[in-house]
């Protein structure tokens, strides 16, 4: 399966960024995983999160910078992080109302009711092929089981490259892959140039899918 053409395609836009990060106050945790706050804010501008009664969902929130930034600028936004360190990093930084801790896959979310699921999975489960093939495809049914049937659509933040323990990971064209292969069709994806967000060729991207 190569879904190289499909991505390359899809990228139009790069947009400079300055890439800085929030660390919540305490948190020592693994800090490469954090989307710089300037990326989120720009989405809800390119895609429409701002408007009147959109619901977003992050369902892997890490340290909660996606529900963090666009509560703060008004949009309905939910969290759910199973690792207890950055469970508790996120619950500093956003109200209990909109934080669940455990895995979301059985978190009792409300189906078929969030517009907008913006995340990223992690990339240490797209090391190659043969461990994105092996990627559970539970994820993709639930994010189709939680969004609104029509127009709810998924946001990832990724990586056109990862380099880590000595090998280098094309993620978000194996992530796009298992979309693809699970019920999305992609859709824009946007580049971000920027500096401390990323560890390999300075770029980062949102990947945007829609319901097949
Ligand atoms: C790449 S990180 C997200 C980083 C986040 N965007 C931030 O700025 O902090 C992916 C997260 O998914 C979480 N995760 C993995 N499987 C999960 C599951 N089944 N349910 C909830 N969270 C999960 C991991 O613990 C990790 O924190």
């Amino acid at each position: 399966m190569s879904f190289g053409r499909d991505y390359q395609r899809a990228v139009r836009t790069t947009v400079k960024t300055d890439g800085q990060i929030f660390i919540p106050p305490g948190y020592e945790g693994e800090k490469s995983i954090i989307i710089p706050d300037e990326i989120v804010l720009f989405c809800v501008g390119k895609f429409g999160l701002d408007r009147p009664s959109i619901r977003v969902l992050d369902p892997m929130c890490g340290v909660g910078t996606i529900p963090r930034v666009l509560l703060a600028h008004g949009v309905d936004c939910v969290g759910v992080e199973i690792d207890d360190e950055k469970y508790i990093a996120a619950s500093s930084v956003i109200d209990e109302a909109h934080l669940f801790h455990g895995d979301f896959r059985v978190v009792g979310l409300p189906t078929h009711s969030f517009d907008c699921i913006f995340t990223s999975l992690p990339f240490a489960w797209f090391r190659d092929k043969r461990a994105a093939a092996q990627v559970s495809p539970d994820y993709a049914q639930r994010f189709r089981d939680l969004l609104r049937p029509g127009g709810g659509f998924v946001l990832l933040d990724s990586l056109p490259r990862v380099d880590r323990d000595g090998g280098a990971w094309p993620v978000a064209e194996l992530q796009a892959g298992y979309l693809i292969n699970n019920g999305f069709a992609i859709g824009k994806v946007v580049a971000f140039s920027n500096a401390s967000h990323v560890d390999a060729d300075e770029c980062s991207v949102i990947m945007k899918f829609n319901l097949k």
